[in-house]
Formats: structure tokens, sequence, C-alpha cells
């Protein structure tokens, strides 16, 4: 009986290192890598011992026979990947000092340094996955000594304040980043932000080398009338409020409206509409915020829409995602059948489609003047697909949401809007600034024109991908830096350690 990786996979690879017969794939070295939504075991080739799921940073691996009803699914799709063309085996080119890359593979992540390699010190912005992730890849191979420096009180980035707190799993992600703060080669400065209380010059006259993973901090716009109207708030909004974010009131959120519309169809989206129709009695005990459980239990929400610009094919959400949406207890799933492509798109799609994952979740033309209420009892998600948001329409509150559809315009009742269409980076003092992407323009992580300077994670690739994803993107970045070290690039410093740590505790205080 084999075993099974399941819903919380991050991709961070761990289980890979420690699988005695290679069969979890796609490995780091495979082309597939990055671009699956979670990785595979190859349930001919394991010879079910154990290790991936001692591993496991999230607890995301079972063996097959203990899978929950609602896991069943998993052992078919980690079987269907095994099934696909043999391609997907052919391994990328070795780096200059970066991650070695070996064939249908062996774990990846080593790195190849000359001897007389000296200690460098490398400050590291943020302490999100990204930035964890590339500190561990330091300290694991270099004698580097890191700064961690965030701007908030606590540590973890979207770990704490993103991942949802149903996600208990997941969130334990943040126990192995732990390990990194307790290091002694590493000194952590929380509260102390870079730009207002120490500027990138000061941060880069006292180290080798600053790696920036400050991450996304903001949220797209729609750029539709009536976005900004009370009620209508966005997801990164909403995501902070029910963790607790220091920066968020606990007041930001009103759930006295019977229908939501969530605008986006990406994690965030299903993230925030499985906390809105969740029973709070499965949330408390979870780390979600006091303030969060408390108006969450007066919520008079029954029904969210999810509001997809395009077809059940072209989802942003994952399929792990979705299928636990499909086991919520006490929720119905229902799909809006208004336009005639639906049907199709999930009946034909594939075994390994998206929209597959849609089989056996109804369809319905819906009504929509009349109240969720009215429409039954239980809480429901509505998944409304070629459909764009066109106005927030209200007065002085959000009354509706016009949108676009297949017979027309039309406008779907709602007193609460929250747009999930994706987080955005911010511009960081010193640094150049892609305006479209909203990242740090870089060649392999080296910041473009700024010798010494890296970045990594969501400010280098834009706001996607999991946690695991990280990973890879700080090999890559810390290869560069590790390569510029060894070629005699990088800047020296003009300061040392200690006169750092006491500018950093003199402003955090002042
Ligand atoms: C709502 C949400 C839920 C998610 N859930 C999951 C999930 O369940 N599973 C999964 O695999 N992935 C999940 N993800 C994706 C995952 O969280 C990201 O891939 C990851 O957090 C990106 O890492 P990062 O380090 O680039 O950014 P972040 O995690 O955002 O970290 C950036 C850090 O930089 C700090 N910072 C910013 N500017 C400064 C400054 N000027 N000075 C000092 N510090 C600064 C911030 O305070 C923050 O701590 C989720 C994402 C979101 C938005
Ligand atoms: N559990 C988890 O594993 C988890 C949880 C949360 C987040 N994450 C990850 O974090 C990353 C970010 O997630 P995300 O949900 O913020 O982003 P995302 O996956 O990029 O989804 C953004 C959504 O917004 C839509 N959108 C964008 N602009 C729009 C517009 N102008 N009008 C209407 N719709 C618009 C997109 O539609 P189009 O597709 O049509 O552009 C898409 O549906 C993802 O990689 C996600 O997987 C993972
Ligand atoms: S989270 Fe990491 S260790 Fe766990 S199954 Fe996924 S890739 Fe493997
Ligand atoms: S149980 Fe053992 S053999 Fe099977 S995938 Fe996990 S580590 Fe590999």
């Amino acid at each position: 009986m084999a075993f099974a990786i399941t819903q919380t996979c991050c991709n961070d690879a761990t289980c890979v290192s420690v699988c005695p017969v290679n069969c979890i794939h796609p490995t780091p070295g495979e082309r597939d890598f990055g671009s699956t939504e979670m990785l595979y075991i190859d349930p001919k080739a394991c010879i079910d011992c154990g290790a991936c799921a001692d591993a496991c940073p999230v607890d995301a691996v079972f063996p097959v026979d203990r899978l929950t009803e609602d896991q069943r699914e998993y052992a078919e799709i980690n079987a269907a990947y095994f099934e696909q063309d043999e391609t997907r085996a052919v391994p990328d080119a070795d780096t200059d000092l970066g991650p070695v890359f070996h064939a249908w593979g062996r774990p990846v992540f080593d790195r190849v340094l000359p001897p007389d390699f000296g200690p460098l010190r490398v400050a590291i912005v943020g302490t999100g996955p990204a930035g964890m992730y590339a500190a561990k890849d330091l300290l694991l191979h270099t004698p580097a000594e890191v700064t961690l420096i965030d701007r908030l009180p606590v540590a973890g980035g979207l770990v704490r304040f993103g991942v949802a707190p149903d996600h208990p799993a997941t969130r334990k992600v943040s126990e192995t980043f732990a390990h990194v703060h307790a290091h002694p080669r590493v000194r952590t400065h929380l509260g102390l932000e870079v730009g207002t209380h120490i500027t990138a010059e000061e941060l880069a006259a006292h180290h080798d080398a600053v790696i920036y993973a400050v991450g996304a901090a903001t949220d797209r716009r729609l750029g539709i009338p009536g976005e900004d109207r009370p009620g209508s708030i966005s997801a990164t909004t909403f995501v902070a409020w029910y963790n607790g974010h220091p920066e968020v009131a606990p007041d930001a959120v009103d759930l006295s409206a019977e229908r939501v519309v969530v605008v986006g169809n990406g994690n965030v989206a299903l993230d925030a509409a499985r906390i809105l129709v969740s029973d709070p009695e499965t949330l408390a005990g979870t780390e979600i915020a006091a303030h969060a459980l408390r108006e969450l239990r007066r919520s008079k929400v029954r029904e969210v829409v999810l509001l997809a610009r395009r077809g059940p094919e072209h989802a942003a959400y994952t399929r792990p995602e979705l299928l636990a949406l499909k086991h919520l207890s006490g929720v119905d799933l229902l799909i809006d059948d208004h336009d005639p492509r639906i049907g199709p798109a999930v009946d034909t799609a594939g075994p390994r489609d998206k929209a597959a994952v849609l089989r056996g979740v109804p369809r319905e033309s819906l009504d929509w003047s009349v109240s969720p209420d009215a429409a039954g009892g239980r809480r429901r998600i509505v998944l409304r697909f070629h459909s764009a948001p066109l106005e927030v329409c209200g007065d002085d509150a959000t009354r509706a949401v016009r949108v676009t559809g297949a017979s027309g315009e039309v406008e779907i009742p709602a007193g609460t809007v929250l747009r999930a269409i994706g987080y955005r980076g911010v511009p960081q003092a010193g640094l150049p600034f892609d305006e479209a992407g909203g990242t740090v323009p870089h060649e392999r992580g080296r910041v473009t024109g700024r010798p010494g300077t890296y970045v990594v994670g969501w400010i280098k690739r834009g706001p996607s991908g999991g946690i695991g994803a990280n990973r890879a993107c700080a090999a890559e970045t810390v290869g560069t830096l590790l390569a510029d070290a060894v070629a005699g690039t990088l800047p020296a410093p003009s300061a040392g350690a200690k006169a750092f740590h006491r500018l950093a505790r003199r402003r955090r205080r002042g």
C-alpha cells in the first residue's frame, strides 16, 4: 500500500530528499517542478517506508489506506500524474554555484563552494517563506552570519498573516522556520522597517549583501466605478483581519449582509469564501483572531458568490483547494449555469483537467432577485464563471454588483464585495521598481544595477506560488549571491555587525 500526498502540500520538496526510492515527483531538477499544483507519489514505486510523512513540514502525506473519505481522491490524483508522458523528466542545466540539478530524481539544493570561502554578513529583509528559505540555504551551506529584519512585531509574513486559520497543518511550516531564528549565526530584528527606521544605504553599509524578501504588501485594483464604496473591501484586508494583523482594525469587516460577492477565483478567494460560510465553531480553537470569530458568530452571511471572468477550465484556484470546498460540512456548492459554455467545459474535461473537479457539483440557472434565505436554509457558495464585474452599485453603502452575463448585464444584490484579484508589490526605497508587474527588476535574483542587492519571493517573481515555491526561488537568488561573492563583485561593507545591531535597537526605540 503506497503513500499519497494530499491537500496541504506546499511544494517545498522536503520529502524528495528523504525518499529512498526516488518516487516523489516532480523533483526540483525536473521540468514540471514549480508548475504543478503539488508533488505526487508514484504508487507503483513507493515502498511504504513513511520517511516522507515524517519529513513533511505541513502533514500532507498519508498512507493511502488511511486517507479519510474527503481525502480519497488524492490516491487517484497522485497516480494520475505518473500516467503522463515521459518528457517531463528532462533535467535543467547546472548553474554557477546554484542548485545542482540531477536527471529524473535525485534531491537538489546541494552547493559546491571553494574550500577557502569566507564568512559573509548577509541581511535579509522580510521573514516570510522567501526570506526564511534564503536564510536556511545560507546557514546550511555557508558560514554566513544572517541579520533577519521584519517591519512587523511578529515574524512569518503570510504564513502568520495570510494562511487561513483553518489550515493549521500549513501554518505548521512556521515551526521549521523557527529553527532559523534560533540559529547561533542569526540575529533577528522585528518591528524594524527598512525605508522608515533604517535606510537601504545604512543596511548595505553594514553587510556584504542584502536580500529583499518583502513580499507583495498591497492589493491589485479593479478600476471599476464604486470600487471604494463602503462595503467593498480587498481580500488583503479581509485576510489580515481574520488573522489578527496588527495594522487592521478589529471592526474593519461588517458581516451584516446576507450575500457577499467575492471577485476572483484564486485560492485567496476560496480561503475567504470558506471562512465566510464555515460553521464558526469549527474555527474556534484555531489561530483565528478573537474579533473575527466574534463577528463570524453573529454573521448574517448565507451565500458567497465567487465571480470569475473566465470559464471553469481557466479557474485560478488549485484542485486540492476546490476539493476541500466540495467537502465543507453544512455548505452547498453550486454552479450558476447562466452561460452555455459552462456545462460542456465541465462535462468534457479530461480526468486531469481542472474543470473535472466540478463534476457532480449541481448546476442551476439562478434568479438573482431571490434573496439567499429564500433560496434555501443552508449556507452556500455559488461559482459564477464567464462574468466580469462592471460596477459596485450603491450610494453610501454597497447594494449590488453589476456584472456581465451570457444574456446581458445582471445586478447581483450584495451588501459586501471582496476583491480577491491578487496582491501587488510596492516600491522599495533605494531599489528600482517595475510598475507593470509590481516587482523589482533582477537577473537571477541580483537587483538590476545594484551590486550586492538581491530579491527573492513575491517581490521578485510577482504574487503567485505557494510557500514551497519560494524554496527554489531562494536557491536561485542565494546561488547568484554566492557566485558574486566568489567572483569578488560584492561591495565591501564599511561598518561591522555590532554597530548595526546597536543602530537597529536605537532606531526601533526612537
Ligand atoms: C491569503 C493567502 C493565503 C495563502 N495560503 C497559502 C497556503 O495555504 N499554502 C501555500 O502553500 N501558500 C499560501 N499562500 C502563498 C504564500 O503565503 C506565499 O507564497 C509566500 O508567503 C510569499 O512569501 P514572501 O516571503 O515573498 O512574502 P511574505 O510572506 O509576504 O513576507 C514578506 C515579509 O516582509 C516584511 N516586510 C515588507 N516590507 C518590509 C520592509 N520595508 N522592512 C522590513 N520588513 C518588511 C513583511 O512584514 C513580511 O513579513 C497564501 C498567500 C496568501 C496571500
Ligand atoms: N491554499 C493554498 O495553497 C493557497 C491559499 C491562498 C493563496 N495561495 C497562492 O497564493 C497565490 C496568490 O493567490 P490569489 O488568489 O491572490 O491570486 P491568483 O491565483 O492570481 O488569482 C487572482 C484571481 O483574480 C482574478 N482577476 C484578476 N484581475 C481581475 C479583474 N480585473 N477582474 C476580475 N477578476 C480578476 C483572476 O482571474 P484570471 O484568472 O481571469 O486572471 C483570478 O481569478 C497563488 O499562487 C495561490 O495559489 C495558495
Ligand atoms: S509539503 Fe513538501 S514535504 Fe510535504 S508533501 Fe509537499 S513537497 Fe513533500
Ligand atoms: S513512503 Fe517512503 S518510498 Fe513511499 S514515497 Fe514516502 S519516502 Fe518514498
